[in-house]
């Protein structure tokens, strides 16, 4: 089941959270009851309990279809008390948050906050499912709206809700989560956790730079954290290909026979010919093999057609200073083109942001469109949502940890938008080293947006999303669920016993979501600017033939 590949995890209210000892000795858990009771005692004002639910062993939990952008409740959950939220987070504005609670003799003493996918709200029960699995206690909250994943249209003049998706449902939400959790088991915990995949890393991030006690640790996967400048991106992307009568438009049948020559010219440049782009950057492209010779064709690009190729591979920069405003998509991103570059107008997490989000005005009309609407997004930044601030010494001095991930073919958000954060911080804190102390940022060649892959390319560490593609019950990485294999638990290690992550193999199976179906590929994925280097002998597949370098 592919229920999420296209959810596209893009995605203070004054409750008076109790300041937390993150790292005490536990004590003597006593689990209470799964009852209301057991949370109203410990609710501030403006936060009421909506459901307890106990969920029994092998159960599965969640709203269904009426979440809309998470309609699959997740299935063989290990027993667990299930618990809703609501709060109040200004006159015109509430939030929800779900908690999962596995029984005490489960509980690690963990917290793990789940993040969100694009615009769309609603409780992420389905990805809270995994954690629990391993222990954790889960939270995911709805972002202060209900709707699917490109529908922005709740966001038009309401900025308390804009706030509420930008980052207040999510600070609130962990917070109250871990005040419910220390009265559910009578113990403090231990530490806590963060996973969340596009939207998910955005939310992840600006969590860490806006409080910086919140988590421990954070899982951060192709974080779509340049709202201001992403969004417009998504607009001026979907125009460089139209109109679609325009001579310069690529249509959809192109897009992979363009991909095919990427991989044809570019695979072979990270030294190993396995239809794999690991190193893009290295690739000089060439459009002579698939330029028209003659008139325009199904199986060439015209010269109009291939300045319209570079526009979408090349950063946007400014026509007016020339500064710089986004990252463009990578090579062999072409698989995922179709989502921003097929329509008749551009995507709606383009046009539905200006409209409903940016100038709360949805008559504007994407034809009118100019880069001034990214400074203005930078000036304005309704509800807060970009996460560019990269002085998080204080979440570093506490001994926090990140791992940052993003797939290297991802159409969806670009993946050097990653590496554009990264750097900042380099900048930031003067060196690499210092940086990579607690920050290391791992690619996936061939990997999608958050998941899955078109070239068998070993795509999976266990991170949010990632399970849930494949089937509503799985969890970790089916068959690997340990600290090598799983990034999540290569994270625990670092924050709790200073292992600092050196690779992750990840993993691909013969059938695309179908773990059963055996083992594909398994390769170390390494912490940027390291790749991995074949040995040279033996099968390309086998994780053992391949080093870090
Ligand atoms: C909510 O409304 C009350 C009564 O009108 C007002 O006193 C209060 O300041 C308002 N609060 C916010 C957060 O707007
Ligand atoms: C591309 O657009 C066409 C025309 O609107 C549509 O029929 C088709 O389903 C789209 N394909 C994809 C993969 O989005
Ligand atoms: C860009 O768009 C803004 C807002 O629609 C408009 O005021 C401005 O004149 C436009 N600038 C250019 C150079 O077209
Ligand atoms: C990040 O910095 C490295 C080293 O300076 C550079 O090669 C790379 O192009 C930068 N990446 C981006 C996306 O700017």
């Amino acid at each position: 089941m592919k229920a999420l590949l296209f959810t596209f995890a893009y995605a203070l209210h004054s409750v008076a959270a109790t300041s937390l000892p993150v790292h005490s000795d536990s004590d003597e858990s006593v689990q209470a009851t799964c009852s209301s009771s057991t949370f109203t005692k410990v609710l501030p004002q403006g936060a009421s309990i909506e459901k307890v639910a106990t969920v029994p062993q092998n159960g599965q939990y969640g709203e269904g279809a009426a979440d809309l952008n998470y309609p699959y409740n997740p299935t063989g959950l290990p027993a667990l008390c299930a618990v809703t939220v609501k709060v109040v987070s200004s006159n015109e504005s509430s939030y929800r948050f779900g908690l999962f609670l596995p029984s005490s003799s489960q509980w690690t003493g963990r917290l793990l906050a789940i993040g969100n996918g694009g615009f769309g709200g609603g409780i992420n029960w389905l990805d809270m499912g995994p954690g629990t699995h391993l222990g954790f206690a889960t939270v995911s909250t709805d972002t202060g709206h209900n709707s699917a994943t490109a529908d922005v249209t709740w966001a038009l003049n309401n900025e308390d809700t804009k706030s509420d998706w930008g980052w207040r449902a999510m600070h609130g939400s962990v917070q109250l989560a871990k005040t419910l959790t220390q009265a559910y088991y009578g113990a403090s915990i231990k530490y806590s956790y963060y996973s969340g995949c596009s939207t998910g890393g955005r939310q992840g991030l600006k969590e860490i730079q806006t409080s910086p006690d919140t988590f421990d640790g954070a899982l951060i996967g192709a974080a779509a954290w340049y709202t201001s400048h992403l969004n417009n991106y998504v607009v001026q992307l979907g125009m460089y290909n139209l109109p679609v009568t325009d001579p310069k438009h690529i249509p959809l049948a192109l897009f992979s026979v363009l991909g095919a020559e990427v991989i044809r010219q570019c695979d072979g440049v990270d030294g190993v010919a396995d239809g794999i782009v690991s190193s893009p950057e290295l690739c000089n492209f060439d459009y002579t093999p698939i330029r028209c010779k003659g008139s325009a064709s199904s199986n060439c690009l015209t010269d109009a057609q291939i300045v319209t190729a570079k526009k979408i591979y090349n950063d946007w920069y400014s026509s007016v200073d020339g500064r710089w405003l986004a990252n463009g998509l990578t090579y062999s991103s072409e698989d995922q083109w179709s989502l921003y570059l097929n329509g008749t107008a551009p995507h709606a997490f383009g046009v539905e942001y200006v409209q409903n989000f940016l100038l709360n005005d949805p008559n504007w009309d994407w034809r009118t469109f100019n880069e001034s609407l990214v400074t203005f997004a930078e000036q304005h930044d309704p509800g807060n949502p970009t996460a560019d601030q990269v002085n998080i010494s204080p979440f570093k001095n506490r001994g926090g940890k990140i791992i940052m991930y993003h797939g290297q073919s991802d159409g969806v958000v670009p993946t050097r938008i990653s590496e554009t954060y990264y750097n900042r911080t380099i900048d930031y804190f003067g060196s690499l080293q210092s940086t990579q102390d607690f920050f290391r940022l791992f690619l996936i060649p061939g990997m999608q947006h958050c998941a899955l892959t078109t070239v068998g390319a070993p795509w999976n560490i266990g991170a949010t999303f990632q399970p849930t593609t494949m089937a509503t019950n799985l969890w970790s990485v089916p068959g690997f669920q340990d600290k090598q294999h799983d990034a999540l638990l290569a994270l625990v290690d670092w924050v709790e016993n200073g292992n600092a992550v050196k690779q992750i193999v990840a993993t691909s199976w013969n059938s695309l979501i179908n773990p059963n179906s055996g083992v594909h590929a398994q390769r170390p994925l390494c912490p940027w600017p390291q790749k991995a280097k074949y040995s040279g002998a033996g099968s390309v597949n086998d994780a053992k033939n391949w080093a870090c370098a």
